[in-house]
């Protein structure tokens, strides 16, 4: 088996960012006569690549032409053609790439241009501290995405002299969580560098235009899907080229449900042409009664002459239902590991002030790094859950230097939150304390208001969990006006019944192991 194939079918994960390198030694024998179409020693077939300059030329100036027409105006562009000043066009580009590696555009606009309007420039971002950093990230998810960029911008402030990379290699050797795909996307766009820029949309269309099936993860993969991005550039307009291709496939060459009749490059489409000749071939079946005696099979020059044996086609059949969706193969998705952490809601009231909550800050490395969340603490598999309020006590112990009574702490409910790679549930608690110490500690802590803790640096979770709070706690008011008035009973019920399932975090039963004060646990 070459190692292309092999390498394809082992399926070993390798970024797109990565610059690795992998050669095929593809041992397949040609067939005389038709040499150019075979996979040589060396390449996969040439079936999955371009060619002719005319046609890379056509479909160039076919895809700018639709750019022109129906590009999306977003603020990172604006910039990047009216900015004069390159270290100030390098850096808002940077800022909107790293933002655009895991979130749709429509919810960057908005990060972005507070971002921008706070730090405009390379050298204020240096100046920010991470908390404001994490702050305005709020929310954005990937936290180290914003960590990245304030510790890049401290660099090119301290080792270079202030002044942004001018090209995709010095992009890529300096700036941290700039990978190959980040620095082909910005120095194409703001320094008008030809090189091509593969991310998740372009992966889909190269995959589709060449019909490129194999899993894309895959080194040998990557490697052709930049090799074809590469050759179709445009070096008159780059960055207008890799942003054109990112826009086709988040506009018509999607996931699910593609535009193909809208698809400016529709014409050098191997996966379409693939389902037209096979529409092409059914309907003639229908037509002519002597469906059997027709050749259906598709025309050679249609197809890849290595296939059986080439690294990029589908690995599996052909889907017809699924027609250009079988472009391009998804990567078998690894299970997210489970986890369950227990989180106490700490408040206190000082007299004459609001309530105020207890905050832990994260170590500076890792999921999260730097920033503040409830106490917590990683559930190991085997903990009985009626352990969960004795932990909590010696958690608070530790934090506080306070001993609390186990039969004060409360079971509010249960939140989860997927992130990428862990699926987190979150089973909280609360307590009020009314003394505690003020000692400097290990792990630093603060005291929020509400409304501070709606600003802060703390992630998606926390604030999940703190509504989980709130909407348990009206629960709570709710269920003693109850009490105080026996007449309006079963309506009350069901009003806070919906109150405690309508608002998002799911609460699960895992209230029937303590007696709680709260409503909402007593309801599910
Ligand atoms: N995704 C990544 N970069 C992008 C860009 N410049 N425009 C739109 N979507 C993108």
């Amino acid at each position: 088996m070459s190692r292309l194939r092999s390498a394809v079918q082992k399926g070993k994960r390798a970024a797109l960012e990565s610059t690795e390198v992998i050669k095929s030694s593809n041992k397949k024998k040609s067939k005389p006569g038709i040499k150019e179409e075979e996979p040589s020693e060396t390449e996969p077939s040439s079936y999955h690549f371009f060619h002719d300059p005319n046609e890379i030329s056509l479909f160039r100036s076919q895809l700018l032409q639709w750019y022109d027409q129906n590009k999306r105006e977003l603020p990172w562009r604006t910039l990047a053609v009216t900015e004069s000043d390159v270290n100030i066009r390098t850096y808002g580009v940077w800022v909107s790439e790293i933002m655009l590696q895991q979130t749709q555009v429509a919810t960057v606009i908005d990060y972005y241009n507070r971002w921008m309007k706070r730090w405009p420039t390379v050298e204020k971002l240096a100046a920010a501290t991470l908390e404001e950093v994490n702050q305005m990230w709020a929310g954005l998810g990937y936290y180290s995405r914003g960590r990245r960029l304030h510790e890049g911008a401290q660099k090119v402030v301290s080792e270079l002299n202030k002044q942004m990379p001018k090209t995709t290699a010095g992009l890529l050797k300096q700036l941290p969580g700039v990978g190959r795909y980040t620095a082909g996307a910005i120095s194409s766009i703001a320094l008008g560098q030809v090189t091509g820029a593969v991310d998740g949309n372009v992966i889909r269309v190269l995959s589709r235009i060449r019909a490129i099936g194999a899993d894309s993860t895959s080194p040998a993969v990557a490697d052709a899907l930049w090799k074809v991005a590469d050759a179709l550039v445009d070096p008159e307009r780059p960055g207008d080229f890799n942003q054109a291709m990112m826009e086709l496939g988040a506009r018509v060459c999607t996931p699910k449900s593609p535009l193909c009749s809208q698809c400016p490059v529709q014409t050098h489409c191997h996966a379409f042409r693939k389902v037209s000749i096979k529409q092409e071939t059914d309907s003639k079946r229908l037509l002519s009664k002597l469906a059997s005696k027709l050749n259906t099979s598709v025309p050679d020059i249609e197809n890849c002459l290595g296939a059986g044996s080439c690294g990029l086609c589908l690995s599996e059949e052909w889907d017809p239902q699924l027609g250009v969706q079988n472009y391009p193969r998804k990567p078998v998705k690894k299970a997210p590991r489970v986890e369950q952490t227990l989180t106490c809601i700490v408040e206190r009231q000082r007299a004459g002030k609001e309530m105020e909550y207890l905050l832990t800050q994260r170590p500076s490395k890792g999921l999260l790094a730097g920033m503040w969340e409830l106490p917590s603490m990683l559930l190991e598999a085997d903990i009985s859950v009626n352990k969960y309020k004795g932990l909590i006590c010696d958690m608070m112990q530790k934090l506080l230097e306070k001993s609390l009574d186990a039969n004060s702490v409360q079971f509010v409910g249960e939140v989860v939150h997927i992130f990428s790679h862990i699926h987190q549930t979150y089973i909280v608690f609360s307590v009020h304390v009314s003394d505690w110490s003020e000692r400097e500690q290990e792990q630093k802590t603060c005291w929020l208001t509400k409304s501070a803790l709606r600003e802060a640096a703390v992630s998606t979770g926390v604030k999940k969990i703190m509504k989980l709070y709130e909407s348990s706690s009206k629960v709570d008011k709710k269920e003693k006006k109850r009490k105080a008035s026996p007449e309006k009973r079963s309506n009350k019920i069901k009003k806070s019944k919906d109150a405690a399932t309508n608002e998002g975090p799911k609460q699960l039963c895992i209230s029937k192991f303590f007696s709680t004060a709260k409503t909402t646990a007593k309801n599910c």
